[in-house]
């Protein structure tokens, strides 16, 4: 096996952990610019935390083209609170165009093509293309430095979610509906089209 130290730069390891840690899903994360216009941005160093109280994390790194914060932490820490929205096969092109590094204050929505809707408890905006909304308030923020590739991590407490009845069938969100996208390496990406099923199995059936 080959090995590593973790010691050089950092883009060798942001390649390791992007092709290592796959398929990731994608937060597409709604915040308030300053000025009250809306800012949009996909994050795929994200994951889900605590049930009850429902809590979701996601990671911005320091932006490595300038070494600045990106726009949705910095918006983030000011209004304390942001949506993020999931990303199914049909928006997965308009959520790609949101990546784009416009200047601050330029609306991703129109950049995009997705469009916004008000939220019930937070300010920032929903898509309304997306199929499952969760509405956040800043919980926690873990910052691991200022240098180009540092991250950190940015929880929120889920204050009220929504999903689209077409894709929500006896408590259950249908994921051959959702038909939700995921990150690999490099510009790669996934479709949960090739799913399996495996039962779980309880302590007394691997005892027999
Ligand atoms: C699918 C996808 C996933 C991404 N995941 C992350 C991520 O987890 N962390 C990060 O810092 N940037 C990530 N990016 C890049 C950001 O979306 C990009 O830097 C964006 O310009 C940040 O926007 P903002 O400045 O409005 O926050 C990702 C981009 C794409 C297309």
């Amino acid at each position: 096996m080959l090995s590593f130290d973790t010691n050089g730069e950092f883009s060798q390891n942001y390649k390791f952990l992007i092709g290592s840690i796959l398929p990731r899903p994608i937060a597409v994360v709604s915040t308030l610019n300053k000025d009250g216009t809306n800012n949009l941005a996909p994050f795929s160093f994200f994951t889900a935390v605590s049930a009850k109280p429902m809590i979701i994390a996601f990671s911005p790194l320091i932006r490595s083209s300038t070494g600045e914060q990106k726009d949705t932490p910095l918006n983030i820490l000011r209004e304390k609170e942001f949506v993020v929205n999931i990303v199914s096969e049909s928006i997965a092109e308009k959520v790609n165009m949101c990546s784009a590094e416009l200047p601050y204050g330029e609306d991703e929505f129109k950049h995009s093509g997705l469009t916004p809707i008000p939220s019930e408890v937070v300010k920032a905006s929903r898509i309304k293309e997306s199929l499952i909304h969760f509405e956040c308030k800043l919980r926690d923020r873990l910052n691991y430095g200022d240098e180009p590739g540092c991250g950190q991590i940015i929880t929120g407490e889920v204050v009220k979610v929504h999903v689209e009845d077409s894709i929500y069938e006896n408590g259950r969100i249908i994921t051959s509906k959702l038909k939700p996208v995921a990150r690999g390496a490099g510009n790669d990406w996934f479709k949960a089209t090739d799913v399996f099923e495996m039962e779980r199995l309880m302590k007394a059936q691997i005892q027999k």
